[in-house]
């Protein structure tokens, strides 16, 4: 597989909420042309609106999150625990082997109507192992960003100067590399927004 180039695009499903918007038009503020997914193609585009105007400078095109899927190589899965499942079974037909997955789902008892300061347990292990289970054979996962905040993303005078912790199962090495080839690629937004420093570590 040719290596990621800064201009390859990301897709964000859940690009509306909170950390998916962040996401959007920080990578994006990083010149990563950005995909944004939502349940409803038409929020998908007044997404893209919205990030528009928050980057001007930044590419960004509106679609549902099977649209969004097909438009990129990385996909970034930014959705409530209680819908994590949901959207992985609706995109199973989208997504496609060679793709990274970024699972960046936590899951809080929140989505039980528990306290948002406790995790669940999870079947799986974590959130990342129920994504890594529901994806289609091929696509690898990693987990990451679940330190970060939307609000801080959002906030493009914030340094961010985070630690963003990836862990990845399926074929060590080639997770590793993916989300490493990302990672430099993300270099972009460190190097341009903040000093993100990026750490890979196989989850097990
Ligand atoms: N917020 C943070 O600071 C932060 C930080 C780190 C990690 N996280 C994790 O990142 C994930 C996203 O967090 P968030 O705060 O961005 O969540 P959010 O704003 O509540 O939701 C994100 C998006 O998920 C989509 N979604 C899909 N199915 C849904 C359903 N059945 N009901 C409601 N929304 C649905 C919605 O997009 P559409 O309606 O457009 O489909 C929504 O905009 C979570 O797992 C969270 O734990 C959040």
């Amino acid at each position: 597989m040719a290596p990621p180039s800064p201009t390859d695009p990301v897709a964000i499903v859940g690009a509306s909420g909170a950390l998916g918007f962040g996401l959007a038009v920080r990578l994006a503020r990083a010149g990563v042309p950005i995909a944004i997914g939502s349940r409803k193609a038409a929020r998908g585009q007044e997404t893209a609106e919205r990030a528009t105007a928050a980057v001007p400078s930044g590419s960004f095109s509106g679609h549902d999150n099977a649209g969004a899927v097909h438009a990129a190589d990385t996909v970034i899965l930014s959705v409530p625990f209680r819908n994590q499942s949901e959207t992985l079974a609706n995109l199973k037909d989208a997504l496609r082997p060679g793709q990274l997955l970024i699972d960046a789902t936590v899951p809080l008892a929140a989505a039980v109507s528990g306290k948002a300061t406790r995790m669940l347990g999870v079947w799986q292990g974590s959130a990342a192992q129920q994504a890594l289970e529901m994806a289609p054979e091929g696509v690898r996962v990693v987990s990451a960003l679940h330190t970060v905040s939307a609000a801080s993303l959002c906030d493009l005078d914030d340094p961010l100067d985070q630690d963003v912790l990836v862990c990845g199962k399926r074929a060590r090495g080639q997770a590793r590399g993916g989300a490493g080839d990302r990672a430099d690629r993300w270099s972009a937004l460190r190097w341009t927004a903040a000093a993100w420093r990026w750490r890979a570590s196989p989850s097990r």
